[in-house]
């Protein structure tokens, strides 16, 4: 059995009963996440940017656990040069891990770590598709709206897309529900709201308008899973 579970922002874990696949980690300093840094034990943990509020505690928890951080190439190295096992890739690669499979999507984004006053920047910003037990899962990352997300759709039968809502600085609700069109996956989640009052928003009319296309989602609260 596959679970998704929502830790508020963009930081999901997916797992079965042999991985847990961790997605963008910012959990310290996150003032909706419900785990603790030091209490979670992935598999590995893909990280679509290099941003605190994506990065977040990725490599220290890497070096922790041991577990291999898959990302752009360029964020990849910077993780590597801090102590971390990683994998690099690049958009539009994909690769065969022994838990499945992952294909770096496009995402319209920055990616670069804030070390002082200093902008490393790390390449590009992804998304990803994750192929797991027989399931398809599209994490968008951080991204405004891009057409090619009907691509996206078309090359997968998406069992569930996790979606940005939160405006500002990523797609705001209208767009993701464009984007919802565009990748008909069976289930979509709102992710990346309400973190900061910046990116507040109503997640729950995000569904409601969901359901008016003939389209599913799901708003998880903080520590809420669902099976896929
Ligand atoms: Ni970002
Ligand atoms: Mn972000």
């Amino acid at each position: 059995m596959l679970k998704l579970t929502y830790h508020s922002h963009a930081c999901f874990s997916l797992t079965n009963s042999t991985y847990h696949i961790l997605f963008d980690p910012f959990i310290t300093g996150n003032p909706l996440c419900e785990i603790q840094a030091a209490d979670v034990n992935p598999t590995h943990i893909l990280v679509t940017h290099g941003h605190g509020d994506h990065l977040g505690d990725a490599v220290d928890i890497a070096k922790r656990t041991g577990a291999v951080i898959i990302a752009p190439n360029e964020l990849a190295i910077y993780c590597q040069f801090k102590g971390a096992k990683v994998h690099p890739m690049h958009i539009g690669g994909a690769y065969n891990f022994e838990f499945g499979k992952v294909k770096l999507t496009p995402a319209w984004h920055g990616s670069a770590v804030i070390d002082g006053e200093n902008i490393i920047y790390t390449g590009n910003p992804c998304g990803f598709v994750v192929e797991m037990d027989n399931k398809q899962i599209y994490h968008a990352g951080d991204t405004g709206l891009f057409g090619d997300m009907k691509l996206i759709g078309e090359m997968f039968d998406l069992d569930c897309a996790l979606l940005p809502i939160g405006d500002n600085f990523v797609m705001g609700p209208e767009d993701a529900l464009i984007a919802a069109k565009m990748l008909q996956a069976k289930l979509n989640v709102p992710m990346h709201y309400n973190t900061f009052p910046v990116i507040e928003q109503d997640p729950n009319k995000f569904v409601d308008n969901l359901r008016k296309n003939s389209l599913k989602g799901k708003v998880l609260e903080p520590g809420e899973s669902v099976d896929l």
